[in-house]
């Protein structure tokens, strides 16, 4: 997949060297490519911001060099979408990562300052989005949890027990806790399942953890899923063990 970034900032891009990002940027599952509007600018100044219609705090990016980066980026991928990163945008999820991975590329237009001007959203921009509700100092940190977020979906890029398939969120519920060794820590022990070898007993004691941290840290998730029959139990499962364990630590307060 091709990634494509508008970027007065393209330095900062060298963090996706590095981990899952790098691996897929080495390999044939990604690449990326930097358009700085600065590169775009004639004056001596290299002038990339200019004054708010209307007065007010701030600059807005100076339209001319961004409009120009944008043309090159886009006659260089005809066929991606652009994508403005913008507090004003839809929220990115999960849901978002999986559409994106399936296309052959996105242009991701990093804003600075106070954003860009209306009329280069309404003529050049496809999509907005936002990676949630706060304000960043520009829109490069987004665009690589965009990229981070979609590469690992690719195929080929994890390998197969780190499969993105079990990812939380891909089945719509929240991760299991994880233990490695030692199997005993400042006196807390590893759940014993884990140890048993039984893995079945291990498949269903993960999906009911998975389900009752989803309950307790975001239900709203589970609004939005069927549970399957097996679900339904294990959830009730975990729910009756809870209410005994809060109440008895009740009883002892
Ligand atoms: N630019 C500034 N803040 C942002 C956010 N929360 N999401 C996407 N782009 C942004």
């Amino acid at each position: 997949m091709r990634f494509d970034v508008i970027t007065l900032f393209p330095e900062m891009f060298c963090a996706m060297e590095s981990g899952v990002t790098g691996k897929a940027l080495q390999g044939a599952q990604a690449e990326l490519h930097l358009w700085n509007p600065r590169d775009y600018t004639e004056d001596v100044h290299r002038t990339v911001d200019d004054r708010p219609y209307g007065g007010g705090p701030g600059m807005v990016m100076k339209v001319e060099p961004l409009k120009q980066a944008l043309e090159a980026a886009r006659e260089a991928t005809p066929k991606s979408r652009v994508i403005h990163l913008t507090p004003q945008g839809q929220r990115f999820d999960q849901r978002a990562a999986r559409e994106m991975a399936a296309r052959e590329g996105i242009i991701l237009l990093a804003g600075r300052y106070e954003g860009i001007d209306e009329r280069l959203v309404e003529c050049c921009v496809d999509e907005e989005w936002s990676i949630g509700d706060y304000v960043l100092s520009g829109g490069e940190l987004a665009a690589m949890v965009i990229m981070d977020a979609v590469t690992r979906l690719l195929p080929g890029v994890l390998g197969h027990e780190e499969s993105a398939l079990q990812d939380s969120y891909m089945n719509g519920l929240l991760d299991f806790p994880q233990y490695t060794r030692p199997d005993e820590l400042q006196g807390r022990e590893v759940p014993q399942v884990l140890l048993s070898g039984d893995h079945e007993a291990i498949r269903r004691w993960r999906l009911k953890q998975a389900l009752g941290r989803t309950w307790i840290r975001r239900p709203d998730l589970l609004e939005q899923r069927q549970l399957s029959d097996e679900e339904r139990q294990l959830l009730e499962e975990f729910i009756r063990t809870h209410q005994g364990a809060s109440a008895s630590s009740q009883e002892e307060a």
